[in-house]
């Protein structure tokens, strides 16, 4: 199992690179690089082909994986009706498991199973969903994922809009031990502007795994 940092500190800046980007091939070795080179968390981006125009991977392939790792697995479902794997996800060793507000017509339920399930429950937003969803479940929550590009695919420009929606989103979470991450085109050009708007985790999947260094491109991420 992994060990999910028991205390949350919303000054220091995690780094959750996505193995979306990395070599599928060997998606056993990319973790121990990506352990190596100092990633705080892996997130792993599951898409159905339904709520997002692309396919990716399930729990069968997260359970082959958790041997590999002892970082936490930020799990961040792209599919409908996600209540139905809920415990499988849980059981294939996520501790993250983030699914959308737009997925989502009973949110609170979900987010409440989620935790039931002995999880970090966290929720994301699309770009054109507005953050008000929010409101009526910050004490289900244990994390925000605003999403800085459409989600479907790795390596898309981030949304400039995207820095007002983190602080939109860290002005709703107040005082709260809630993480605020940000995901889609997240490079170290850009890392200090999400880092001011509010973000303390940075999803980044090409700005990690199409650099030759890791361990750099993750300090970059970092600084
Ligand atoms: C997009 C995924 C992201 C993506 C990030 O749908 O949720 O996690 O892989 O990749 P980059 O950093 O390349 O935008
Ligand atoms: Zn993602």
């Amino acid at each position: 199992m992994s060990k999910f940092p028991p205390t949350f500190q919303p000054e220091q800046v995690l780094i959750a690179p996505s193995i979306l980007s990395a070599d599928f091939a060997q998606l056993g070795q990319e973790l121990q690089r990506l352990e190596a080179a100092g990633a705080d968390w892996v997130h792993v981006d599951v898409m159905d082909g339904m709520f997002v125009p692309n396919l990716t991977l399930g729990p069968p392939i997260i359970q082959a994986l958790r041997p590999h790792s002892s970082l936490p697995f930020d799990v961040h479902l792209m599919i409908e009706q996600p209540d139905r794997y809920l415990a499988d996800f849980r059981d294939a060793g996520a501790d993250v498991i983030t699914v959308h507000a737009e997925a989502c017509p009973h949110l609170h339920r979900t987010l409440s199973e989620i935790r039931r399930l002995g999880c970090k429950a966290g929720v994301s937003l699309n770009p054109s969903t507005p953050v008000q969803v929010l409101e009526n479940v910050l004490d289900q929550l244990d994390l925000v994922l605003v999403m800085s590009v459409n989600p479907g695919f790795g390596g898309q420009s981030f949304i400039p809009h995207s820095l007002h929606k983190l602080a939109q989103v860290k002005a709703l979470i107040g005082d709260r031990p809630i993480h605020l991450e940000v995901d889609g085109g997240v490079t170290p050009q850009n890392a200090e502007a999400v880092r001011a708007a509010g973000a303390n985790v940075l999803v980044a999947g090409s700005a990690v795994f199409k650099s030759a260094d890791l361990s750099a491109a993750i300090t970059a991420l970092r600084r």
